[in-house]
């Protein structure tokens, strides 16, 4: 198959291009590098530095390289960013998005994979939270990935574009050659790595007094690779019918036990101070993610925490320094 994939330069994105490449597809790259990193590019993918509001420039890339489907990654995640900033976020990941459905539907590229978040479901009325619960954002980032899956549903009905809406809970680990690189950093687990490289003094526990069993938040940390594994199931999928899945291990770890980990695993002390909840963050976020099991015959094969941490701690080691001599450690 030939594929597209926008944002193809970021976290998750570089890893999807490799996964795609490996499985024979033909892929394309598209990133307008603003988050990305283009040395993060496989080198066997045709990469172009390119936004994906630019309609005709797209529209273009799509035709020449007669691309089947695309892997829309591209978008602005952060929580806390999206609430000072909502503007920005419904210009990248709704107007920008809508343009990419615009060059598709005109070049009649009838096939996406989106790229979806826990965060659409908000407040979670139960756990494991699963497709059809009840979504009710509670944060800007949030509502406008509801708003491009949104979208997606009408376009199936009226134009035929048949897409697979994947919801990611926690993504986390690396590749060999691909791995979190954020600027500024707000994810748990590349920040407690820090620590324990001594690039940061310390980690702050976003509050110990939630109702868990050791009062810090859970989530369901999942393998870059195997939501990447998951992305190619999905594409087969999109053969027989649209679809919205969860992508979690349906189990969870709480902050305490991440930081403990990583401090085991690194064979590194990692200080930590605990401070005041952070704004939005609900209790515990765990996904079932029977409905793809099922469907798709996807499972996740490195859901171990050790393995997750291993794979990002030594991800650093190898690339860290790279990174930062080229001067594109964000
Ligand atoms: N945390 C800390 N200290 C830190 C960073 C995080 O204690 O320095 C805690 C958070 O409070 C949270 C957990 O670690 O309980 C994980 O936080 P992350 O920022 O790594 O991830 P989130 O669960 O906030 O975010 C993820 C995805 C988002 C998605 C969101 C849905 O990264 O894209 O889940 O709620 F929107």
């Amino acid at each position: 198959m030939n594929i597209l994939v926008t944002g193809g330069a970021g976290y998750i994105g570089s890893v999807v291009t490799e996964r795609c490449l490996n499985a024979g597809h033909s892929t394309v790259v598209i990133d307008n590098l603003i988050k990305g990193h283009e040395w993060m590019v496989d080198k066997r993918a045709v990469f172009h530095n390119l936004d994906i509001k630019n309609t005709a420039d797209v529209r273009r890339v799509l035709s020449e390289n007669s691309i089947d489907a695309v892997i829309h990654m591209a978008a602005y995640s952060l929580v806390g960013e999206s609430m000072q900033d909502p503007a920005a976020y419904y210009h990248n990941n709704v107007v920008a998005g809508l343009s990419l459905l615009d060059a598709m539907r005109e070049s009649g590229v009838k096939k996406i994979i989106f790229s979806s978040t826990a965060a659409v479901y908000g407040e979670p009325e139960k756990q494991p939270i699963e497709e059809t619960d009840t979504l009710r954002p509670t944060n800007t980032y949030g509502d406008t990935k509801l708003a491009f899956e949104h979208m997606l549903k009408w376009f199936d009905r009226a134009y035929g574009l048949r897409y697979a809406g994947l919801r990611y809970f926690n993504a986390a680990g690396a590749s060999r050659k691909c791995g979190e690189l954020h600027d500024p950093e707000t994810h748990l687990i590349p920040i407690v790595l820090d620590a324990a490289r001594g690039t940061r003094p310390y980690v702050e526990i976003y509050g110990d007094d939630y109702k868990t069993d050791d009062g810090t938040c859970v989530r369901d940390y999942i393998h870059v690779e195997d939501l990447a594994a998951a992305h190619l199931l999905a594409l087969d999928g999109l053969e027989t019918e649209s679809r919205i899945y969860n992508l979690g291990t349906g189990g969870g770890y709480p902050v305490k036990e991440v930081i403990d980990t990583a401090a085991r695993v690194c064979g590194r002390e990692i200080p930590v101070r605990t401070v005041g909840r952070r704004a939005g963050d609900p209790a515990v976020l765990i996904a079932s993610s029977d409905k793809i099991k099922h469907d798709l015959g996807w499972s996740p094969e490195k859901e171990d925490l050790d393995t997750i941490i291993t794979s990002a701690w030594d991800w650093g080691n190898r690339y860290l320094d790279k990174a930062n001599a080229l001067g594109s450690a964000k």
